[in-house]
């Protein structure tokens, strides 16, 4: 039996939805830990495409028990869709999906605030957020006046707290130009959607500790990726959430010690959504190249991806803040055809030549540069490649320096989107 956290090492869109979904397999337990409806994972099965921003991939799989714990923000409208979809499909999550009586919701003024103001000129920082109100609701979490799942069973509570937290925002919500919901209208709007949620609510947390106890393989999904994480990532440029491993034990409601290793995620090259830092960011036919190739379009959003080389001192920077045991990459397919391929392996800053992610530098223009190496690239179609031999030398050789440049051993490597376009060197649950 095994615990094991599933991390994205970039900016997110690392394809951890094929990964986790493909680690499920051993896995009886699927626990999304932090994040909310802001995360998209697009599930390929088969022929069939599915996007699920709440749910855990895991939900795929007949049998796997998913969990949304406590360290997640809940829009309760898409979750329900997300139900509702998935039992269109006859791939019906009743008996098998769990959420956490901690988590946070959010409600519609959230979403609102999280959309009007990053349009808004009045002193905000544009962060080219998903404007789905993550971030409105983990700051209700924070200032203590934030509705939790729990409450809905209580609806003297869960309005008391529903009008403290407009109360609070009110302000805010005038000054964006936008109208102050009352607490009853707000609680009318969510009386029909918890009462599809209420019997889903558990103590999520026992949930886990005792698949754990009881021998059972557990995965823990993170969301987003290091790079974001509002810690360890190119603040304020970050989400609202620790989407890091060190987030997989408070978000899943677990002691650290029961989490026995950490896989992290990053694709072959580069990506970033939204707004800040993105040093080896290619704005040429190269980088549009690797969109298209790619399919670098938001899942949740629809906007185009920023795309860029690999970057190696942001690899070993997310192996250190997560403890990474092994490295899974994605999407190395989608490098066919460059004749030529770099990796960046360092930094010029104003203080000199650097092996680590100068991530305080790079807040500043010009406060770093990263540094590449050239590689060979290659002509030849991944997508039927199985093993490592039968990859051309060229990819071996990228692979073969990225490892050791990185310092983790490659675990997993996929060369398309579905379940069988994967190499899977050693499997973190088979360990
Ligand atoms: P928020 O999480 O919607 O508040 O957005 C904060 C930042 O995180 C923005 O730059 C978003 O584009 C980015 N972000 C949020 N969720 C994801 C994700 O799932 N993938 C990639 N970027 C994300």
């Amino acid at each position: 039996m095994s615990t094991v956290v599933i991390v994205g090492a970039q900016w997110g869109d690392e394809g951890k939805g094929k990964i986790v979904d493909y680690y499920t397999e051993h896995a009886d337990v699927v626990v999304r830990y932090a994040g909310g409806p802001n995360a998209g994972h697009t599930l390929v099965v088969g022929d069939d495409k599915l996007i699920v921003r709440l749910i855990p991939s895991g939900i795929l799989r007949a049998g796997t028990r998913c969990v949304l714990a406590q360290g997640m923000v809940i829009d309760p409208a898409v979750l329900v869709s997300e139900i509702d979809e998935l039992e269109r499909r006859a791939l019906s999550p009743a008996a098998r999906l769990f959420i956490s009586d901690r988590a946070h919701v959010i409600l519609p003024f959230h979403v609102t605030i999280d959309s009007l103001r990053e349009g808004s000129q009045r002193g905000n920082l544009p962060l080219g957020t998903t404007k789905r109100g993550n971030g409105p609701a983990y700051e209700d979490k924070a200032a203590r006046r934030g509705l939790r799942m729990g409450a809905l069973r209580d609806w003297a509570s869960a309005e008391s707290c529903i009008e403290r937290a407009i109360a609070a925002w009110a302000p805010v919500l005038r000054d964006l130009g936008a109208e102050v919901p009352t607490a009853r209208a707000v609680a009318d709007w969510l009386r029909p959607l918890a009462a599809r949620l209420i019997p889903r609510l558990a103590d999520t947390s026992t949930l886990v500790e005792e698949a754990i106890r009881g021998g059972k393989n557990v995965l823990l999904e993170g969301a987003q990726g290091t790079l974001l994480d509002i810690d360890h990532g190119t603040y304020p440029y970050v989400t609202s959430s620790s989407a890091s491993a060190g987030g997989a034990a408070a978000g899943a409601g677990i002691g650290p010690t029961r989490i026995d290793s950490v896989v992290g995620i990053t694709k072959a090259y580069a990506t970033r959504v939204g707004e800040g830092p993105f040093p080896t960011e290619l704005h040429d036919s190269v980088g549009e190249k690797l969109r298209e190739d790619g399919a670098e379009f938001g899942s949740v959003t629809g906007r185009p991806r920023r795309t860029g080389w690999l970057d190696i001192p942001a690899l070993r920077y997310a192996a250190r803040v997560n403890g990474l045991d092994g490295l899974a990459i994605t999407k190395l397919d989608v490098l066919t055809g460059h004749r030529e391929l770099q990796v960046c392996v360092a930094y010029e800053t104003g203080k000199g030549r650097t092996n680590d992610f100068p991530i305080e530098q790079l807040a500043q223009p010009d406060g770093a540069r990263p540094i590449y190496e050239k590689l060979a690239g290659w002509s030849e179609s991944l997508a039927g490649i199985r093993t490592l031999a039968e990859l051309p030398k060229a990819a071996r050789d990228y692979l073969a320096f990225l490892e050791q440049r990185a310092g983790i051993p490659v675990c997993l490597v996929s060369v398309g989107p579905r379940r069988d376009q994967t190499i899977d060197q050693k499997n973190p649950f088979l360990a």
